[in-house]
């Protein structure tokens, strides 16, 4: 029992100027490494809010979350962002004015690697989520859904992440594409060792997750 990343009595509020909507209740769990996990749950439930919370994207109103026994307000908000902790989306989320290649350089560059040695790391985790050479030179709309996808993984992959965080990663794939990125993601967890956390509405990936957490009104 090894959490990567622990969620303690975590409270989370929109506010506006005219109101509070309370997204996510007092919720308590942890995530250990190289395990798979789906979040279910109807829509509103908290699935997204409790995502970006993971990803330092929000902080937590009251409650604490740890990464790796590191309360994450105690580290460089950005830093964690850029390499602890990745998010993948159904709209997929990639530069559109940037090649494939480029997309995955972006990571390895923000860490300091110089433009020719990113390309030849960022050239493996393209070949890691097999995709051929063909595609380092194509912008993503000149790519499938599936095949965006896997280029969005594979930046994942570069920024060096050990937690990948997936928001209905196959959402607008077809039913065959989503099946072979869903067994992409649990490659990545039961070979290397990744944390994935998907939060998803097919049963399908329930299945297969080695734990299934549900969300309802804000609260596991
Ligand atoms: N940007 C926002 N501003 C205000 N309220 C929000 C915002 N985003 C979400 N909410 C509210 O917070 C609650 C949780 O939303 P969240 O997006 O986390 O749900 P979800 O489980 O991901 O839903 P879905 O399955 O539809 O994606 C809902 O009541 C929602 O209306
Ligand atoms: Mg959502």
């Amino acid at each position: 029992m090894n959490p990567i990343i622990e969620i303690e009595n975590v409270t989370y509020s929109y506010q506006n100027k005219y109101q509070s909507i309370p997204a996510i209740r007092e919720v308590t769990t942890s995530f250990e490494k190289g395990k798979l996990y789906a979040i279910i749950g109807k829509s509103g439930s908290g699935k997204s809010t409790l995502l970006s919370l993971m990803a330092g994207l929000a902080l937590p109103e009251a409650g604490e979350i740890r990464f790796q026994g590191v309360p994450t307000d105690s580290f460089d908000l950005d830093q964690y962002r850029r390499e602890k902790v990745a998010v993948i989306y159904q709209s997929f989320n990639l530069f559109p004015l940037m090649t494939s290649l480029e997309n995955v350089c972006y990571p390895l560059e923000l860490k300091g690697y110089s433009p020719k040695e990113a390309a030849v790391i960022a050239a493996e985790y393209i070949k890691k989520v097999d995709l051929p050479e063909s595609v380092h030179k194509r912008f993503p709309n000149m790519l499938s859904g599936g095949e965006q996808q896997r280029i969005a993984i594979a930046r994942s992959l570069a920024s060096g992440a050990q937690v990948i965080l997936a928001d209905e990663p196959t959402g607008n794939l077809d039913l065959a594409t989503g099946k072979r990125i869903v067994k992409l993601l649990s490659d990545l967890v039961h070979k290397d060792q990744y944390t994935v956390i998907i939060v998803t509405h097919d049963s399908s990936i329930a299945e297969i997750a080695d734990e299934v957490l549900q969300m309802a009104d804000g609260r596991l």
